[in-house]
């Protein structure tokens, strides 16, 4: 601030002391000031200019419009007990007032007709950042502390996302260089919780009963018997514990036998059933969760059960 002859002679006009007031309370644009007021735009520009030279007021550009806002500087003691003192004795304070509500439910109408007419149909509309990705990050912080087996866990991308909650990751792969990547991995983002294993998940190097849930994630299809694979998962689960098989459905692409190195052509929801009952897991769930955009469409499988 200049100084305080500068400072009493911006606060020595009615409209000035209104639009402190009101960016006091909210920031605000030039047409929302407009709508409040009831002045036309070059009136009030012309103030915020004064006030802002003074350092009182501070903008920010959001797109097209441009948001006014009481400065940091202007938060002090004197200017508060000037502004208060002007919401008792202005009588146009109080209209303000109740106009500024009006304008500040305007702007949540707007957000909320966008929504009322998106109702029904967000699920399939593009809707900004939100990502499988991203939900999946959130629900992963849920995953409470336990011991996870991520069978056929190839690098691990599924694996380290469960490190950063569960107790401990054992990540178990046929592959020697999955193995070693995956490990080189781990050590470079610092996981102590996560041990990769060398194995077949057909007989998988981990301890009868010692963890709390078996996960395949797009393993189950390279077993050559799938069967067994479920069947070792049942094993090395404490009772209670839990499997979650994520897989493809029964698909014809034969390519993929040569493309993905896969053993079978996904499985029905049936298969996945028997494979889990045989086993002898309980409360056995077995649904079809997505399809692919593109072709082949391939889509997958979420099975789970309980020992
Ligand atoms: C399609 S990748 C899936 C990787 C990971 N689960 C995921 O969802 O991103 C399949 C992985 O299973 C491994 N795999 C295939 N057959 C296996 C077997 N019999 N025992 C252990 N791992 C196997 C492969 O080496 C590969 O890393």
């Amino acid at each position: 601030m200049a100084s305080i002859v500068k400072f009493l002679r911006l606060l020595a006009d009615e409209t000035r002391l209104r639009l402190l007031l009101l960016l006091q309370k909210e920031e605000l644009s030039v047409l929302e000031l407009q709508e409040i007021l009831g002045m036309g735009q070059s009136r009030i520009s012309g103030h915020l200019a004064h006030l802002r030279e003074a350092d009182l007021v501070q903008d920010r550009r959001a797109g097209k419009n441009i948001y006014y806002a009481l400065s940091t500087q202007a938060v002090h003691a004197e200017l508060a007990d000037i502004l208060a003192a002007t919401a008792r004795e202005l009588p146009a304070a109080s209209r303000d007032a109740k106009a500024l509500r009006v304008v500040l439910r305007k702007r949540q109408d707007k957000a909320r007709d966008y929504f009322n007419q998106l109702a029904g149909k967000f699920g399939r509309t593009y809707c900004p950042g939100r990502t499988w990705e991203g939900l999946a990050h959130m629900l992963l912080t849920f995953v409470p502390e336990m011991t996870i087996a991520d069978l056929g866990a190839g690098e691990g991308t599924l694996a380290q996302l469960l490190a950063k909650s569960a107790r401990k990751v054992i990540a178990i792969d046929n592959s020697e260089k999955m193995v070693e990547f995956g490990s080189a991995l781990a050590r470079k983002h610092g996981f102590k919780n996560l041990e990769y294993r060398l194995g077949d998940i057909e007989d998988p190097p981990i301890r009868a009963e010692s963890v709390d849930v078996a996960l395949l994630s797009q393993a189950l299809h390279h077993a050559v018997r799938p069967a067994r694979a479920v069947a070792a998962a049942y094993r090395i689960v404490r009772p209670g514990g839990r499997i979650a098989i994520l897989d493809l459905l029964q698909h014809q692409f034969e390519q993929a036998r040569e493309l993905y190195a896969d053993t079978w052509l996904g499985f029905t929801e049936a298969d996945l059933h028997h494979f889990l009952d045989d086993a002898g897991f309980r409360e056995i769930e077995v649904s079809t969760v997505a399809r692919d955009e593109q072709n082949p469409q391939f889509q997958t499988l979420l099975a789970t059960g309980q020992k």
